[in-house]
């Protein structure tokens, strides 16, 4: 049987990228065997587990569900793209560090890339009208928005306090 390719154009963490896809690949096989990104995680294959997030256009999904085609003129950021150019970490890297949030470290991007997408939905979406400001989530907030992501080892809560320091400090 004949398996149609798609030609696909995306920005992979800051680089136009072009190739050619089936319609059935999804995401999360194209960064890894394709394009050889590994730091995102093949976990669950079914959407339960997390580690496999990824940012398209800011937010995160499940890229064991999405469909590579689907990311053809979209922005698409991996845990590769979220440390600075100059070398320095993100500030949501930093605060796992530092909270000592990871532990075996297998859900750890996926964390990263979900706590990432948090940041942006804030700083998108909770401006406070006629400031610079946004609104902080509260720490139920932050679970609540951290619950499709899985670690089986820390416990979550340095988790959880990592990604509060980033709205509190
Ligand atoms: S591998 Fe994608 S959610 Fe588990
Ligand atoms: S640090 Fe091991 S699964 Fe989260």
């Amino acid at each position: 049987m004949k398996h149609t390719q798609h030609h696909i154009q995306f920005k992979l963490n800051g680089n136009n990228t072009e190739l050619a896809v089936h319609a059935s690949d999804t995401l999360l096989t194209v960064l890894r065997d394709r394009l050889e990104l590994k730091g995102t995680k093949p976990g669950c294959h079914e959407g339960e587990c997390g580690a496999c997030t990824v940012l398209i256009d800011g937010a995160p999904v499940n890229s064991c569900l999405y469909l590579a085609v689907n990311a053809n003129g979209k922005e698409v950021t991996t845990i590769e793209g979220l440390q600075h150019a100059d070398g320095k970490l993100d500030p949501v890297q930093e605060s796992l560090v530092n909270n000592g949030a990871v532990q075996c470290g297998f859900c750890t991007s996926g964390m990263a890339m979900a706590i990432k997408g948090l940041v942006n939905e804030y700083e998108h979406k909770h401006q406070v009208p006629g400031t610079r400001k946004f609104e902080n989530p509260s720490r139920d907030e932050i679970k609540k928005w951290l619950e499709g992501n899985l670690c089986r080892c820390t416990g979550y809560v340095k988790i959880i306090d990592a990604a509060e320091t980033l709205f509190r400090d």
